[in-house]
């Protein structure tokens, strides 16, 4: 009785009628690639060009809804089918076919049933997925290495998920290209069995992908020092035009005599968000190589117990748009077709970009990694303050480190963006 008087004259009434429970939460920073979004909105300036955010546009810059997605969706829609839940591993017929597209129609390990495969809420579930699956079940050092730069949601993905993360050498800002040595180098340093994080095609952000070369001394690297590696692949597509040679590095590692798929040591993200164009529709894969089917048997009944409390079982839609894409011919051959005319646009716009800089505005500065590079990103070597000029002088938007997307240009604004670069660069030497 007494302690709780003593309780109220410390702590007045006032006080505690009106402190909320939230008082302590501080105001967070927004995120980075949004937030270059939101900035670009707010903005009246008619010329304004968002080259932050990830997803493609038209040459009219606008979202661009694939014509073998809309065929697809009617074709849905004639089934009258129901709205049942999926299965926690979602469904089957999207899974085997995300699958085949990944490792391939002949794949060894696939017709061994080799590999346990989930459906996931896009490449950033399977990311989680996969993070999650390693931190509990990984039998060696829970330490993940990521290239340096890197997506920047992959630090949280993975710290969040449990796991230790670490970097390896990737982009040389000398050359605006690959550091293989330091790369090889640092994989070769990670304490054995570490995860290895890898983008399949068209890294993010810097657009530069090893060579097939370069891709075999990975895997070298990577076996003979018995790590893990965790393939992300965003992009399947939208490097070269061609799903099959973007998925080169991942089959490189599963096929052959690779010891790290007989070792059960590779696992894969897998997105539908940028190569069928349904970012919204949070539609991916998880997969794991097992040494054997009853292994993956065995790792997909841990998947399931992971994802059960997580969201349940995942949405359905665009796993059915994908599955009537992949499985049915004529869509499939006009999606080969579209996601071509996606990546080929896109290198048109670096060829010319390229071209009015050099060519136009006589910009003396090296440009050749604009159309070195691969895939959706460019990084641009531009510093802070030029992207900050970008933004105040010509309401160009992109991310702090340089980066731009490239599916944000178009042949209506190539030139003025053109412009834009040389002039916040112009001065700078060569
Ligand atoms: C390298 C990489 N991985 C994964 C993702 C995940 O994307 P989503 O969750 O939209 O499939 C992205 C998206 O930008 C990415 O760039």
């Amino acid at each position: 009785m007494l302690a709780a008087t003593r309780a109220s004259i410390r702590a007045p009434a006032v006080a505690v009628r009106c402190g909320s429970t939230w008082a302590q939460v501080k105001m967070g920073p927004p995120d980075p690639i949004l937030g270059v979004t939101e900035a670009f909105k707010a903005d009246t300036n008619p010329n304004k060009m968002n080259l932050g955010v990830g997803a493609y546009r038209d040459d009219n810059g606008k979202p661009y809804v694939l014509s073998c997605v809309r065929k697809a969706e009617k074709v849905i829609m004639e089934q009258g089918l129901d709205k049942e839940y999926l299965g926690i591993t979602g469904l089957p017929a999207f899974t085997s076919a995300a699958a085949k597209l990944a490792y391939g129609d002949n794949s060894a390990v696939l017709a061994a049933k080799r590999i346990a495969v989930t459906q996931s809420i896009s490449g950033t579930g399977a990311l989680r997925i996969g993070g999650e699956f390693l931190a509990r079940h990984y039998p060696l050092a829970k330490r993940i290495y990521l290239p340096t730069p890197s997506w920047g949601n992959h630090t949280p993905i993975m710290r969040d998920s449990g796991l230790e993360v670490h970097q390896y050498r990737y982009f040389d800002k000398q050359t605006n290209g690959l550091d293989i040595e330091g790369m090889l180098a640092d994989i070769k340093a990670a304490p054995k069995g570490s995860i290895i994080l890898l983008h399949a095609c068209a890294h993010n952000p810097t657009g530069v992908d090893p060579t097939v070369e370069q891709w075999k001394a990975i895997r070298q690297v990577v076996e003979s020092n018995g790590h893990f590696a965790f393939f992300d692949m965003a992009y399947q597509g939208f490097a070269s035009g061609d799903p099959q040679k973007d998925a080169f590095a991942l089959r490189h590692f599963v096929e052959g005599d690779s010891a790290i798929a007989g070792e059960g040591r590779l696992c894969l993200a897998q997105s539908f968000a940028k190569n069928i164009g349904l970012y919204g529709e949070r539609v991916g894969t998880f997969s794991i190589v097992g040494a054997d089917a009853d292994e993956a048997k065995r790792v997909e009944s841990q998947l399931k117990i992971l994802i059960r409390p997580m969201y349940s079982n995942p949405p359905m839609h665009g796993a059915r748009i994908v599955s009537t894409v992949l499985s049915n011919p004529d869509l499939h051959k006009e999606w080969r077709a579209e996601v071509k005319t996606m990546a080929d646009r896109i290198i048109t716009m670096r060829e010319r970009l390229f071209n009015h800089l050099v060519d136009d505005f006589g910009s003396k500065l090296h440009w050749n990694h604009i159309t070195s590079q691969i895939g959706m990103f460019c990084f641009t070597g531009l510093k802070p303050e030029e992207v900050e000029r970008l933004k105040s002088e010509f309401a160009v938007y992109l991310t702090k480190d340089g980066r731009i997307s490239i599916a944000g240009i178009s042949s209506h604004n190539v030139e003025y963006l053109a412009k834009a670069i040389h002039e916040v660069t112009k001065n700078r030497s060569a």
